[in-house]
């Protein structure tokens, strides 16, 4: 174990760049990742408090001034990743993407904040993190639900940053793929083809982001053009969490952000509205048809990440996570193994994604503590077996995507140095 702690702490340290820190050291991901970046903030919180504060403040400064923070900065001219700067075109002071990620910043930070000593150095930082954390809240209240719903909607598959999950595949076979198209794709390059999305899925992404980019991806529109627009349970109890937490540690900084106590409520009342009684579990809503997306999918149990309101439900929802592979040897997979749509390989239809374990984990925590403790025991050994790399079979753990992979490093030391 002590090993790999080094281990893990040195790919940090070597996929770091000036102030941020690469998914990965190959050429995957030349760039900094929004979801990624909360990750490995913990990470380094564990031995420079310094850096996890950089790598949050560098993501936020790429916040556009309406509030949202992209899915991706592009902070030098690397034009190896498509899609890359020159193709989104846009970004304030950062050339970015024009779209967003799942927002785990301020639970990540919270954690951070409960695990070390604050000094009067930091905290000033911390203020100001937070409070473009508030901002990036408040632009998901107001331009991904418009019509005060209680819900926030995704408008591409990236953002969710789950892309090719089988719970898009209905609503991505509705769009029609621009006619135009022409983009050549560079994650075949370092990437097996098996591992990765469809070409399908491809054409859909960029026809999305193209009718994007056609409105300077003005928040005003993208709600009402966009061609996807999902209502998902993993992303909006992420959101919910995150609402949470973000109160709390509000009041420590004796900061006033009251207003979210409203959204917090509609939210979990709307959330749990989504539990269906005859699947036991949470289904995902497509809003361009209005129909369910009933996907067996372990992004679903993000919602006991959310610590939801009531004890039946959760109670239900855990029953169901314990037969979600239980036939297999390494869990979770992103996909129950026994649906049609599971794909042992093809990045996010089945294979085991560290920070989904972590995701989940942190919900059980305090509902299930012998599941709980069983789930990070697997998890660390998993890691400690094959070593920190993107995702891994179910079947047999066999490695794939990128290696040297920082969130599986960073969440591993959570893992293994939490209190
Ligand atoms: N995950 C995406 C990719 O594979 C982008 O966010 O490039």
């Amino acid at each position: 174990m002590k090993q790999r702690i080094e281990e893990a702490k040195k790919i940090l340290l070597d996929n770091r760049k000036n102030g941020y820190t690469l998914p990965t050291n190959n050429k995957l991901y030349p760039a900094q990742w929004n979801w990624d970046s909360a990750f490995i903030a913990l990470g380094y919180s564990y031995f420079n408090l310094d850096y996890a504060l950089e790598e949050m403040e560098t993501l936020l400064a790429g916040q556009w001034d309406d509030g949202m923070i992209p899915h991706i900065l592009f902070h030098d001219d690397d034009t190896t990743y498509f899609p890359n700067h020159t193709t989104w075109k846009c970004g304030k002071n950062i050339p970015s993407s024009g779209i967003t990620q799942p927002p785990v910043i301020a639970s990540i930070l919270k954690i951070i904040l409960g695990n070390q000593e604050i000094n009067e150095g930091h905290n000033n930082r911390v203020v100001q993190i937070i409070k473009k954390i508030k901002k990036y809240h408040d632009w998901f209240i107001k331009f991904r639900d418009p019509n005060k719903t209680g819900l926030i909607s995704i408008l591409h598959p990236w953002e969710s940053g789950y892309d090719n999950s089988p719970i898009w595949d209905v609503p991505m076979s509705n769009i029609n793929v621009d006619k135009e198209l022409h983009y050549q794709r560079r994650d075949l390059e370092v990437s097996n083809s098996d591992e990765r999305p469809l070409k399908k899925d491809y054409d859909r992404y960029i026809t999305i982001r193209d009718q994007f980019r056609e409105v300077n991806y003005d928040p005003n529109k993208l709600y009402n053009i966009s061609v996807f627009n999902v209502v998902d349970v993993g992303f909006n109890a992420i959101f919910l969490k995150a609402s949470k937490d973000l109160l709390k540690i509000s009041k420590s900084f004796d900061l006033d952000f009251q207003d979210l106590n409203e959204f917090i409520s509609l939210n979990e009342k709307r959330l749990l509205g989504l539990f269906s009684e005859e699947n036991n579990n949470f289904l995902s809503q497509d809003l361009k048809t209005n129909n369910n997306l009933n996907i067996p999918s372990i992004t679903n149990y993000f919602t006991l990440f959310a610590d939801l309101n009531d004890d039946k439900i959760n109670k239900k929802l855990i029953a169901n996570l314990k037969n979600h592979n239980s036939d297999e040897k390494y869990f979770f997979s992103s996909i129950d193994p026994k649906h049609e749509t599971f794909n042992e390989k093809r990045y996010w239809r089945g294979p085991v994604w560290i920070n989904c374990n972590w995701l989940v984990y942190q919900g059980l925590k305090n509902k299930d503590k012998e599941y709980s403790n069983l789930l990070k025991k697997r998890t660390i050994e998993l890691i400690e077996e094959k070593g920190f790399h993107e995702y891994y079979s179910c079947k047999n753990g066999n490695v794939m995507g990128a290696n040297n992979f920082s969130w599986s490093a960073s969440l591993y030391l959570d893992l293994v140095l939490e209190n």
